[in-house]
């Protein structure tokens, strides 16, 4: 939500780096961009409507500068327009600020500065307002220092005042990652921005701040004294946060699932058992997520009630506040994310340690937030996720649950056999003639504005998880439903011709899901099924292999191609879908 990226270093072409940055954070937000720096004492700026991907890299080429920052909008306060994109600036235009995040007492701070000066509608340009405030009678530091101390709510933001060849950063709930390279430093919202350039970071923690110019300096934003930090290494390759040959990351990203399920499941194997034991010796378990995380949460649900026989509560992170009366120290939650900084989900686990229960996280982004705020966390291993629809890093939160709850009644190395089983039969289906197979059932229901998916017992989840992404990316009105619960209303939606979903998979309840199935067709329903064996009610096919208990991981894989290919048959962007941001750090 909301791209930053700052860049001070030994590269004369700074302005340039940092436009290419902002490309790569474009998933964050991408109504408006900005860009800004110090020219000879001068400040330039660019800042518009518009996705920064379509900005050429040259234009910038020529700018000779080694300090620039920029940003790219996802709109939380004020309309997406030129003056509401960021940076923005004090009156005098010497201090410029791109912020990510909420300040949530802005229209106060608004009056107090005299609103008269303002030019935007953002919460964001106070903060500018301020340091120039403070700068009056302080340096520069202690002027951002003072500032941010008035800021109520979450941010993180990069600070340049020209004639002060240095940047600033500060964060409170909003991410921050500085990167380390030989003689140049970057200051950017997510890793991939700059993984071109290093592998060594620092992450910013909640109430610190980072000084730039020669070396880096960390500060605790609220004394002010100096702070060590830990330089991570991260193991990611620049070209995975590529695109390399597809049209879309969405679409790579799919693809990538032939490996990223062995990826997940290779883990230490105390750290499963660790986790495993810690939900079984917990007295109250939740799991909990936001948007398809959750719904992997709750396909968790079912794994750990049909594989381990054991009962835990899932709760989406927006509403987990509610069971606070439930939680005692011997409680647990279990976060997924696959960004790790999702704010939902980070207030969630506040939640539970107000309590005294403790927080385990299985996340995506090392290092981030959530893993860092956790008791114990591990990590997926899915590589950089880019578009907003989330595919890859989803089937591997569900392997690794798979694997957990296996774990848990001592059958590790059997949920292992599993899911290598389920890795190689991906691998099989994501072939050319299957894709070519699912765009041509995408040709045929693009033009519907409606769409239901029904599924039962473990693949209730996906059915809620395919409405997610058929919605998201291409603006269909899709909808799931526990095949049972059809006959008390849904069914009532479904007209001749309606396109409906059905995800069947060779267990106990089979025949339950087909019958739900026979009564959709009954009201005019064209029938996608979605099973290792067909069935006369199918009007589609889409067979995916038969993996047992596993069946949501492959079950969802059609679902994600095809509205991948729905959103690219009407003409739309997947990988930048409207209104929606790949990482959620406002609540
Ligand atoms: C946003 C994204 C979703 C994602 C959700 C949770 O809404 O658009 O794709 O599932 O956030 O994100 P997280 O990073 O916590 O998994």
């Amino acid at each position: 939500m909301c791209g930053i990226f700052g860049y001070l270093g030994k590269k004369d072409n700074a302005m340039e780096v940092v436009v290419k940055g902002l490309q790569k954070l474009e998933y964050r937000g991408y109504d408006s961009w900005g860009v800004t720096s110090d020219l000879d004492g001068e400040l330039f700026v660019e800042k518009k409507v518009g996705k920064v991907s379509e900005v050429k890299l040259e234009d910038f080429r020529d700018k000779k500068t080694s300090i620039a920052m920029g940003h790219t909008r996802w709109a939380t306060h004020g309309g997406v327009t030129d003056a509401n994109a960021h940076p923005h600036f004090d009156t005098e235009r010497k201090i410029a600020v791109v912020h990510n995040g909420i300040i949530e007492n802005f229209q106060e701070l608004k009056e107090e500065l005299g609103k008269e000066n303002f030019v935007s509608d953002t919460d964001t340009e106070v903060i500018a307002h301020l340091i120039a405030k403070y700068r009056k009678d302080n340096p520069f530091k202690e002027a951002v220092l003072k500032a941010v101390k008035k800021l109520k709510g979450r941010f993180a933001i990069v600070v340049l005042n020209v004639g002060e060849n240095y940047l600033i950063a500060a964060r409170r709930g909003s991410p921050l990652i500085v990167g380390i390279g030989d003689g140049e430093y970057f200051l950017a919202s997510d890793i991939p921005a700059f993984l071109e350039y290093t592998q060594d970071v620092n992450y910013l923690d909640d109430n610190e701040m980072v000084v730039v110019d020669g070396g880096v300096e960390f500060l605790n934003l609220e004394t002010g004294e100096p702070i060590k930090k830990r330089l991570v290494n991260i193991d990611w390759q620049a070209e995975s946060a590529e695109k390399g040959e597809y049209d879309h990351f969405m679409l790579k990203e799919i693809m990538e699932q032939k490996e990223t399920i062995l990826r997940a499941i290779n883990q230490d194997e105390d750290d499963i058992m660790h986790v495993a034991q810690k939900i079984r010796d917990s007295r109250g378990c939740f799991l909990s997520g936001c948007g398809t995380a959750g719904k992997m949460c709750m396909a968790g649900e079912y794994f750990f009630s049909m594989i381990a026989h054991r009962h835990v509560n899932y709760a989406p992170s927006s509403e987990f506040k509610i069971y606070h009366h439930f939680l005692r120290p011997e409680s647990l939650l279990v976060v997924i994310s696959q960004s790790g900084e999702t704010a939902d989900v980070l207030e969630a686990m506040n939640v539970a340690r107000s309590k005294g229960a403790k927080v385990l996280s299985l996340v995506n982004v090392e290092g981030s937030t959530i893993a860092r705020q956790s008791d114990f966390s591990l990590h997926i291993k899915a590589g950089p996720e880019k578009a907003v629809a989330s595919t890859k890093a989803s089937t591997s939160q569900m392997a690794l649950l798979l694997l957990i709850a296996t774990a848990m009644i001592g059958e590790l190395q059997e949920g292992r056999r599993i899911l290598v089983d389920v890795a190689s039969k991906i691998n099989d289906i994501l072939n050319p003639r299957f894709l070519t197979y699912i765009k041509s059932v995408a040709e045929k229901i693009k033009d519907h504005e409606n769409a239901y998916i029904i599924g039962k017992a473990e693949n209730y989840p996906m059915a809620l998880e395919a409405a997610i992404k058929i919605q998201e990316v291409s603006y269909v009105h899709a909808q799931g439903f526990a095949a049972g619960e059809l006959k008390h209303g849904p069914i009532a939606l479904v007209t001749e011709g309606t396109p409906c979903i059905s995800l069947v998979a060779n267990d106990e309840v089979r025949q339950d899901v087909i019958n739900n199935t026979i009564e959709l067709k009954a009201r005019g329903a064209y029938i996608i099924g979605i099973s290792p064996e067909n069935d006369d009610v199918f009007d589609e096919w889409i067979k995916v292999p038969d993996v047992g208990v596993a069946s949501p991981l492959v079950n969802i894989i059609p679902i994600q191609l095809l509205a991948y290919y729905i959103a690219v048959l009407r003409g739309l962007d997947p990988d930048m879908p409207r209104n929606l941001a790949k990482s959620v750090t406002v609540k």
